[in-house]
């Protein structure tokens, strides 16, 4: 018997589309099922301006296929040189819906990250000022610190003591992946959400290095223990207004990833839907996948809903996905969640 289920379109809050050749090849993966997605910044150069991300856009405007409906979301990547005047005219605009902050060195592309965050108290003020919400690469950079607990460090050392400084400046927590990322937010009131991917509900470390190192599997920041995994999926699933899809959908081309200094970056455009359909009925809670995808990050941007809808259907056979996806630059390694999934994204 056949399955279905129909949720408002979704929106991705927190996707990595590139530019270039590798913009057009994965661009139609996300468009395909998504309304909007917050675009992050991290290019070579990054998308520091207001005018940067304004040409931006107008690449992944020119880039989507005629026919397609879809809504990129631009950010602005905080630098120590960053203008608060500019970030808010770019917001006044319309035209940013986020300001990313990566500490320097935290992950691909982050070498024009925060290093000092006294240098950028007068954006972060202003952003509060104004209502504009900081996403954030919750990760410390320091060697000492081992890499599986430089989330939790993070929200004691940097995350907290900037939000205590800085009243109404609303955050979103990036792709957390443990227990105490799910605790945080959990313990704070409502200028405080959080972003969850799909590939750290389905993996945890163990996917990544028994057995062999597997390279798509490695992400930043890292999947970590199985009890942290646990803990994201009760979050996700639990339908809390503070946990929305974020999918950091990060394509590289297979050649960096299959490398002795491999890239981070899991590619879920795909196949997510099918897959976070599979992960909420695993947890009996498929009334709150539209919640997850759909409801809770608008609200907490202050947009409206989709009118579009989004139907899943459930069949007998396991759903083929794509290996890869072919672009000009090389192939790109779809997801592999290494089980059988049934649901698929009906046609439209
Ligand atoms: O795995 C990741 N890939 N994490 C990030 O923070 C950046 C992203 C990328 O840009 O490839
Ligand atoms: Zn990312």
């Amino acid at each position: 018997m056949t399955q279905s289920l129909t949720i408002a379109r979704p929106d991705d809050w927190h996707l990595h589309l590139r530019d270039g050749a590798m913009l057009k090849a994965v661009l139609p993966e996300t468009a395909r099922h998504f309304a909007r997605a917050i675009i992050m910044p991290n290019l070579v150069p990054p998308v520091v301006t207001g005018a940067q991300a304004a040409a931006y856009k107008d690449r992944i405007m020119a880039a989507l296929p005629a026919g397609m409906d879809f809504a990129p979301l631009m950010t602005l990547y905080l630098t120590e040189d960053s203008d608060p005047d500019d970030i808010a005219a770019a917001h006044a605009s319309g035209l940013i819906k986020a300001v990313k902050l990566y500490p320097a060195g935290a992950t691909t592309n982050s070498a024009s990250g925060v290093s000092n965050f006294k240098n950028v108290r007068a954006a972060l003020e202003k952003m509060a000022e104004i209502g504009l919400p900081l996403c954030v690469h919750g990760e410390v950079t320091d060697h000492d610190i081992d890499i599986f607990d430089r989330e939790a460090v993070f929200i004691d050392r940097v995350l907290d003591p900037i939000r205590k400084a800085t009243p109404g400046l609303r955050v979103v927590m990036e792709h957390i992946t443990t227990k105490d990322g799910v605790a945080y937010v959990q313990d704070n009131a409502t200028d405080l959400g959080a972003t969850i991917t799909t590939h750290h509900l389905i993996i945890n470390r163990n996917h990544i290095l028994v057995g062999g190192i597997k390279p798509h599997y490695y992400c930043l920041p890292v999947a970590k223990r199985e009890e942290h995994r646990l803990a994201l999926r009760a979050a996700a699933t639990s339908g809390d207004a503070r946990f929305f899809l974020g999918t950091d959908s990060a394509p590289h081309v297979d050649d960096l990833k299959e490398n002795a200094c491999g890239c981070a970056g899991c590619f879920t455009a795909t196949n997510t839907m099918a897959l976070l359909a599979h992960v909420f009925e695993e947890e009996n809670a498929l009334e709150n996948l539209e919640k997850f995808a759909s409801r809770n990050g608008p609200n907490f941007y202050g947009l409206p809903v989709n009118d579009a809808k989004l139907t899943l259907t459930k069949g007998a056979e396991a759903t083929v996905f794509p290996e890869k996806i072919e672009c000009s630059d090389g192939p790109v390694t779809v997801f592999d969640p290494g089980f059988d999934v049934f649901w698929t994204v009906a046609d439209q």
